[in-house]
């Protein structure tokens, strides 16, 4: 017997694109060409697309998979989605990753997010027409110092925005978002994309043609494919983008009626991600910085100041010398970058909503405004200092993923089994999947990940112990208590659920 949906999605479109939205974020625009940029250009590019196939594309299947799985005995956040899958008491306390996650990435994200709020708005204003370089560069110093007001309003705006419409529910909040955002999204993108390809050398304009920036980016580099630091960086970049390691696509997946497929539209989002990643993401940022600034200026800039500086300090500056379409311009890459992170930090508060929901009974709309709650009192240190800030992003957004994938695969391919595994993935499903799916899902991903994670261990020990400030150390402190609070509630959750709360579910 299986409890039957409380809530779920409209349509399929709607699905797709909210799951795209889930995975298409600030990460496909500002992290992939930074990325891109510090790991040699050319050479990022191989690792990236073997860590696609290798790793992507079946994290996504069993990730959908699970999170289905899981819809069917009632539960949607991957505490007990993994508690059903593995018999063992243990699973469901590496599951709280799949909240803990979610919570610490939406605490910095939502606050990035709320740049793209008043990035967008000041482009609207025409604030930085006839600013020149170095003083958009000041702006920008002034506003992340707290020099003016604007950040936090934007950010309370950015947040409040998000709880109201995750208070309305899948179909009522997210999906409506997502099938707005997206198209939108799309177009500017489009527009952009082909505004930076087609851009023209000319005196006193940009210095290089459009197209030399795409060049640096697609040249393939084959002398740095054997660094282990580009693979660690190009599979980093994979999982953050698609939204993989998280919980979150389980969770949108869950609220799947059990017979759907998930086959066909884990790989529409995927692809749908991967080229806004690589086509839109490279056609935009690269070749209009690249442009104007040189290779060799956009790479200095990006190592001083990352891949956010060139969206937010370099961009606005370049599109004043545009005239009037400079201001569309801006309106359309901030208010990209708005709508792409938006649909993505939607998709982080669901798993917390859910997990409330599951098992103490709290409605959707009271989890999203507690959902809410906890951002706004996480998101305090890292508004206040970015070394907070790098902490979530650190252990929240890179490590925390990287453990959480590694489990997840070995529990599902190895502990619930293939055969059964195999199974869920094609129950359903509307396309074919290509048998050497199977044995990837068993073999290659689980040991490509345990390679990747032993390989890191260096560094991530490096980190902990590294001096940070006070704002740093709180960081540390809010996240261990973060996870440990979650932990306890999976704990009291547990005590409470009858003697079989998923029958025929792991045998
Ligand atoms: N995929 C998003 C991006 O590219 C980021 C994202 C969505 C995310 N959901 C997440 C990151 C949950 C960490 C945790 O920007």
């Amino acid at each position: 017997m299986t409890k039957t949906q409380s809530s779920g999605w409209g349509s399929r479109v709607g699905l797709v694109l909210a799951m795209a939205g889930n995975a298409v974020g600030l990460g496909n625009f500002l992290r992939f060409p930074a990325q891109a940029i510090e790991n040699g250009g050319g050479a990022f590019i191989i690792p990236y697309l073997v860590c696609f196939l290798l790793m992507g594309i079946p994290l996504l299947f069993v990730e959908w998979s699970m999170g289905r799985f899981g819809g069917r005995y009632g539960q949607h956040s991957t505490p007990f989605i993994f508690d059903a899958m593995g018999k063992a008491p243990y699973w469901k306390y590496f599951g709280v990753f799949g909240i803990f996650t979610n919570i610490a990435v939406a605490a910095f994200y939502c606050y990035l997010e709320s740049w793209a709020l008043s990035w967008s708005y000041y482009s609207v204003a025409g604030t930085f027409t006839g600013m020149s370089q170095t003083e958009v560069q000041s702006f920008f110093v002034n506003y992340i110092e707290l020099g003016t007001s604007h950040p936090v309003i934007f950010w309370i705006i950015c947040l409040f925005l998000n709880t109201w419409i995750l208070s309305r529910g899948l179909s009522g909040g997210v999906e409506k978002v997502a099938k707005i955002g997206m198209p939108l999204l799309i177009l500017f993108g489009i527009v952009l994309a082909i505004t930076g390809i087609s851009l023209q050398a000319s005196p006193g304009g940009a210095i290089n043609d459009g197209i030399v920036g795409l060049n640096y980016l697609w040249s393939p580099d084959f002398s740095s494919i054997w660094s282990f630091k580009v693979w660690v960086a190009a599979a980093g970049q994979i999982f953050f983008t698609l939204s993989l390691g998280m919980g979150s696509i389980h969770c949108y997946a869950s609220y799947l009626k059990s017979k759907e497929d998930i086959a066909l539209n884990a790989m529409s989002a995927g692809w749908m991600n991967e080229f806004v990643e690589v086509v839109l993401g490279s056609a935009i940022i690269i070749p209009i910085s690249v442009g104007y600034l040189g290779i060799e200026g956009v790479t200095n800039f990006v190592s001083e100041q990352g891949g956010l500086g060139l969206g937010f300090m370099v961009l606005p500056n370049l599109f004043s010398d545009w005239g009037t379409f400079g201001i569309f311009a801006g309106v359309m890459w901030f208010g990209l970058l708005f709508f792409a992170g938006i649909t993505s930090s939607l998709a982080m508060g669901t798993p917390v909503m859910g997990f409330l929901e599951d098992n103490f009974k709290i409605k959707q709309s009271t989890g999203a405004w507690i959902f809410g709650g906890i951002i706004l009192l996480l998101g305090i240190p890292c508004v206040l200092s970015q070394d907070a800030f790098n902490e979530y992003d650190y252990w929240a957004g890179t490590i925390a993923l990287v453990i959480f994938a590694m489990v997840e695969i070995v529990l599902f391919a190895w502990v619930f089994g293939m055969d059964k595994g195999w199974k869920e993935i094609n129950t359903g499903a509307d396309i074919k999947v290509p048998g050497i799916f199977r044995f990837i899902i068993k073999y290659v991903s689980p040991i490509f990940l345990i390679v990747v994670f032993v390989g890191a261990i260096p560094s991530i020990l490096e980190n902990a112990t590294k001096a940070t400030s006070v704002y740093g150390w709180t960081a540390r402190f809010l996240l261990v208590g973060l996870f440990v609070l979650v932990a306890i509630l999976v704990y009291i959750a547990k005590k409470r659920q009858g003697s079989n709360p998923y029958p025929e579910s792991n045998d």
